[in-house]
């Protein structure tokens, strides 16, 4: 089964607590928190206390995307309870291998994500340290860009590659999904697809959570 993880960069920020609270009621499986320094990429979102004071409002499973220099400095003030995936970029990574470690050392899932002009294959020697690749359909840095087509190759390869070695990593997308698109990356392999504008478009939570599960649904 797929699973959904509404990214909360496209919710209201003056509310966050009452569209996590939605999200969850409208059937969406994990909470997505992209959090972002202005230095690997250009914009800037939040961090763990705004994260950690979500705790209470929603029972979902925290899954946190770090778009952020120098990870491991801050990877700890990420685990709570309800952290289920701790995500790094392999481009913000010399010691890629040491940051999976110590992501798993707080008994969090640890997650490695790949900008789109990345090749899967900075991840050969590390793939059986991962629980979580994360294939970025768009570049970076904010919500509401246009999916980029060759990421859904991205996904069919990483796919094929996990069942020809028979490891157990998932695959998450995150980047321009919609209702339209994401039967493709659920048919491609996708294990965990992130959604923000259309998770959020037009303050219709309920509805547009509800489409894009029943369009993943038919995906199979
Ligand atoms: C982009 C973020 C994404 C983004 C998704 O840098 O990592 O999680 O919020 O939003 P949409 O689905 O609107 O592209
Ligand atoms: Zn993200």
């Amino acid at each position: 089964m797929v699973r959904l993880a509404p990214s909360l960069l496209a919710a209201g920020f003056s509310r966050l607590g009452e569209d996590a609270a939605e999200i969850e009621k409208a059937g969406a499986h994990l909470l997505h928190i992209d959090v972002m320094d202005g230095h690997f990429v250009p914009n800037i979102s939040h961090g763990a206390g705004v994260m950690k004071s979500l705790c209470k409002k929603t029972a979902l499973p925290f899954d946190v995307h770090l778009m952020i220099e120098n990870p491991d400095w801050y990877i700890g003030d990420f685990v709570t309870e309800e952290t289920e995936y701790i995500t790094v970029h392999q481009e913000a990574c010399p010691h890629l291998h040491r940051t999976i470690r110590y992501i798993k050392s707080f008994g969090v899932k640890a997650g490695v994500a790949l900008n789109p002009a990345t090749s899967p294959a900075v991840l050969d020697y590390v793939l059986a340290d991962l629980d979580l690749i994360l294939i970025m359909s768009v570049n970076p840095g904010f919500y509401g860009q246009e999916l980029i087509p060759a990421c859904i190759e991205k996904v069919r390869y990483m796919a094929e590659t996990k069942r020809s070695i028979g490891l157990k990593f998932e695959i998450e997308v995150d980047g321009g999904v919609n209702a339209d698109n994401i039967s493709k990356l659920a048919l491609a392999g996708a294990d965990i697809i992130v959604a923000g504008n259309a998770a959020f478009a037009g303050g219709n939570i309920n509805d547009n959570v509800k489409a894009l599960l029943a369009a993943c649904r038919v995906a199979g």
